[in-house]
């Protein structure tokens, strides 16, 4: 609560209502809500849904889904012409941040593949040097809890992600911490070629931190051994800080506050996978020097 962000990419499952019935869903939801306001208050939260806002209750008489969610944190879909408030897009400060829903269709010709297909060709990394996407089931996870949950977005959505640059995925869903190298698995078809992740660096970091707290205890069950594109994994309480420096370079932390205080315990330098190239990386360098040149006043020249 006291990060002092300037903005909280949520990685879904907020109140864990559907814990409840009937009447007492909306008391969860508003105690919840109450809850956060603490931090939602003062800067922005970028939302996603996860499966404990799906709240389908048949047996209540609610079958539609996502009810509460929706009517209680609504998202400027519009704006990034979406059909859809689950997904969605904005840009914030110098990125651009997608967030997809794990929970609403995602294959071939449905509304949220239309709209992420264009999506992707809108971001100008020019002035969003920053593409960050945003799911709550993760594509790379070695947990037991979950395992190969997102392997049917990831057959769908991976190829993209490297075709477009993402720098880095957050995902939550798993109660707990993991990190990735930069791997990928679009070689994998179902008719041959490679069958498991190979390095990939024009691949996203794939980083999991579900672990922000939870009523169902943290998933301690890594599978065993780690897999090779693991780089990091721990199931503690904690969260991720992500401070974005300039075009290039950006600060990650993952803190654990197991015992009520914040300790860096994973950290790395995030290259930026757009500007990051040598080519660019000349081009910047030669418009850095342009501009240094056109702001030196005129009496200083020789
Ligand atoms: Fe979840």
């Amino acid at each position: 609560m006291q990060s002092g962000a300037k903005s909280v990419l949520f990685v879904g499952d907020l109140s864990y209502a559907d814990r409840y019935e009937y009447n007492d869903v909306g008391v969860r939801w508003d105690t919840w809500g109450r809850f956060v306001e603490q931090s939602a208050a003062y800067q922005p939260w970028i939302w996603s849904a996860g499966n404990h806002e799906i709240e389908y209750f048949p047996n209540m008489g609610e079958v539609v889904p996502f009810k509460s969610f929706l009517y209680r944190y609504p998202t400027p879909y519009q704006v990034s012409r979406s059909s859809n408030p689950l997904w969605y897009a904005i840009r914030r400060a110098s990125s651009h941040i997608i967030v997809l829903s794990s929970y609403s269709p995602f294959v071939k010709y449905t509304p949220q593949w239309h709209w992420l297909k264009q999506e992707l060709k809108n971001v100008n990394r020019e002035k969003t040097p920053w593409l960050i996407v945003l799911m709550h089931v993760p594509i790379y996870n070695s947990n037991e809890a979950h395992f190969m949950e997102g392997e049917s977005m990831r057959s769908v959505f991976e190829r993209w992600f490297i075709k477009h640059r993402v720098d880095v995925i957050f995902a939550g869903h798993v109660h707990a911490y993991e990190r990735s190298y930069r791997i990928s698995n679009i070689h994998y078809n179902v008719s041959g070629g490679d069958a498991y992740p190979v390095p990939d660096k024009t691949a996203p970091i794939y980083i999991t931190v579900g672990d922000g707290g939870n009523q169902e205890g943290l998933a301690s069950r890594f599978r065993d051994p780690q897999p090779d594109y693991s780089a990091f994994r721990e199931a503690s309480y904690g969260h991720s800080t992500l401070e974005i420096k300039n075009r290039t370079h950006a600060i990650y932390h993952w803190n654990r506050n197991d015992d009520g205080i914040k300790v860096t315990t994973d950290s790395f330098t995030l290259h930026n996978q757009y500007w990051g190239s040598a080519r660019r990386r000349r081009k910047l360098n030669k418009n850095h020097l342009h501009s240094v040149i056109s702001e030196r006043p005129s009496t200083a020249r020789f």
